[in-house]
C-alpha cells in the first residue's frame, strides 16, 4: 500500500517528502484554507516540485460537469503530476468520464459506499478515495466498505485504485493496508505517529549505550 500525506502545508510536506516515505499528497478546499494562502496555483505547483513523481490531488468545486471540466483542465496544465480530485455526484461522475477519455488522471472524494464506487469505477476514476474516519463517526465501519471495495475493483477488473481517506490515527492506517488499499493518505501528525514505539527507542538507547561502553571506533 503506497502511503500519500493529507495536507496542504508546505512546511509539513517538505518534511514527509524528505522522510522518503510517502509517494502522493491529497489537498482538499478545508486543508487549502487552513494554510490561508489565496494563492492556491502557487502552492500547488509547490507540491509537485516537492513530489515530482506522485500524484498531487487538487479539488474541483464547480456544481456541473461543465463546471468541474473547466476547473480541472486548468489545474491539470499546473503540473503533470496533477491529478483532478472530483467529488462523487451525477455532475463529477460525467466530468470524470470526460477526463478519463482526455487521459487527464482523477481522484474521485467524497466516497461511501461501494455502490458508490462501482459507479466511480465505471467513469473510469483512476483513484477512488473512500473516507474511513467520516464514516466511524457515525457509526458505519469504515474499513469494511475499503474492503468491500478492493474486492469489487479486483474482481470485476477495474483499473481505479482504491484510496482509504479520512484516516484519524495509526490503527486506521493499519486496517486499510490489512483490507487490500493501494493507498492511504494520511494527516502529517498520524504519519509521525506511525514511526513511535516504545521499546523502538528504549531499544535504541540501550544499543547506543553498550556502544558507548566498547570505546570502540570505527573506520568511517
Ligand atoms: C483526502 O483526500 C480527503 O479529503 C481527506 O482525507 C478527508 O479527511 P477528513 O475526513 O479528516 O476531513
Amino acid at each position: 500500500m503506497q502511503l500519500f500525506v493529507d495536507t496542504a502545508d508546505l512546511k509539513e510536506i517538505r518534511e514527509a517528502a524528505a522522510m522518503g516515505v510517502i509517494s502522493g499528497v491529497t489537498t482538499n478546499p478545508s486543508l487549502l484554507a487552513k494554510n490561508g494562502s489565496g494563492d492556491v496555483k502557487s502552492v500547488i505547483r509547490e507540491i509537485c516540485e516537492l513530489v515530482p513523481d506522485g500524484p498531487v490531488s487538487m479539488e474541483v468545486v464547480g456544481d456541473t460537469a461543465e463546471q468541474m471540466i473547466k476547473e480541472g483542465k486548468a489545474f491539470s496544465t499546473w503540473a503533470s503530476n496533477i491529478y483532478v480530485k472530483v467529488p462523487f455526484c451525477v455532475e463529477g461522475m460525467k466530468a470524470v468520464k470526460w477526463f478519463a477519455q482526455e487521459g487527464i488522471h482523477t481522484n474521485v472524494t467524497l466516497v461511501f459506499s461501494t455502490n458508490q464506487v462501482l459507479l466511480a469505477a465505471n467513469a473510469g476514476a483512476s483513484i477512488i478515495s473512500s473516507f474511513v474516519g467520516r464514516l466511524d463517526d457515525i457509526g458505519f465501519d469504515g474499513t469494511q466498505v475499503i474492503a468491500e471495495s478492493v474486492d469489487l475493483v479486483r474482481q470485476h477488473g477495474f483499473a481505479s485504485k482504491i484510496l482509504a481517506a479520512s484516516i484519524r490515527h495509526p490503527l486506521h492506517v493499519t486496517q486499510a493496508a490489512a483490507a487490500g488499499a493501494d493507498i492511504s493518505t494520511i494527516p502529517f501528525k498520524v504519519l509521525k505517529q506511525m514511526y513511535d514505539h516504545p521499546l523502538t527507542e528504549k531499544g535504541m538507547s540501550l544499543f547506543k549505550a553498550d556502544w558507548d561502553k566498547l570505546n570502540a571506533t570505527l573506520a568511517v
